[in-house]
């Protein structure tokens, strides 16, 4: 393992994101070309995909820009065909694609519930299914997906919300325990509040802001790129003996 400007290089290893079309995403798969890596790109969106993937190239590197439907099962599995086919391994999957409705719980609909708890639980599970089959069969594999300080701490409106991501810790713990045999690591990292597009109504709210960091003892909220560090490290060799780690990047919060 080496590390080159503070991160770690994953030269020619290959890194698959889900939900890099904007957001955190998109800034994880930035973080990981400039490590080295080639990116495979995912999402609903193809054009802003093909957008992701012209920065990358720009910058030298290397991205295959895919649609995918994580909460499609046929879908998934023609996206991870299609990773392998490129550059003939997968080494990291990152889990990214997520979704939030925020309302009351007496209020929060149905469809509100089933969209969030697919798109940020199933799609977690099919996409760590479909790649994780291959890693298993080949002995070796990374999955990290995006968790939240919300698995571990109740939000006021954020209950499908809540729900998903405390599956997801469950699901990272099954998985790491299922397939550690098969040295195919499974982790999660849980963020609090990131500046991205997800969270920019909310934080550009000045009286939300100071509620929202109240909660936090470092009194800020995260940057993309704060997340950078905690997620190169699970995606490395330096995490070899780490699996079924939940990983929290939240200024302290879950610490009072
Ligand atoms: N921002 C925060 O404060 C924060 C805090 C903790 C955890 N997180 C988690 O971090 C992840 C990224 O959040 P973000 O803030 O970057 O959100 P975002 O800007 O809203 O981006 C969400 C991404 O998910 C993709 N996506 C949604 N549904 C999808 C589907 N069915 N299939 C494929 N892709 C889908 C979107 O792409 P398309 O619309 O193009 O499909 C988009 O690229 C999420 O899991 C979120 O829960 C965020």
């Amino acid at each position: 393992m080496t590390c080159k400007e503070g991160n770690f290089n994953f030269k020619d290893k290959t890194v698959v994101v889900t939900g890099s079309s904007r957001g955190l995403g998109k800034e994880i798969a930035l973080a990981f070309s400039k490590a080295g890596a080639n990116l495979v790109l995912g999402s609903r969106s193809l054009d802003q995909l093909h957008r992701v993937a012209e920065e990358i190239k720009k910058e030298g590197g290397r991205a295959l820009p895919l649609e995918v439907d994580v909460t499609d099962r046929e879908s998934v599995k023609a996206f991870a065909d299609k990773a392998w086919e490129e550059f003939g391994r997968v080494d990291v999957l990152i889990n990214n694609a997520g979704v939030i409705y925020r309302a009351p719980a007496t209020e929060l609909s149905e469809e509100q519930w089933d969209e969030t708890i697919d798109i940020n639980l199933k799609g977690t599970f099919l996409c760590s299914q479909a790649v994780g089959q291959k890693m298993v069969e080949t002995g070796s594999g990374k999955i990290i997906s995006i968790a939240s300080d919300k698995a571990f701490v109740g939000y006021p409106g954020r209950a499908a919300y809540c729900a998903s991501k405390g599956g997801i810790v469950m699901l990272t713990k099954a998985l790491a325990v299922e397939w550690a045999p098969y040295n195919v690591h499974v982790n999660a990292v849980a963020p609090t509040y990131v500046e991205t597009e997800m969270t920019r109504d909310i934080l550009n709210d000045p009286e939300n802001y100071r509620e929202i960091t109240r909660a936090i003892p470092m009194n800020r909220v995260s940057k993309p790129h704060e997340l950078f560090g905690a997620i190169m490290l699970l995606a490395s060799d330096a995490s070899s003996f780490i699996t079924g780690h939940i990983l929290m990047v939240d200024g302290g919060l879950t610490a009072w």
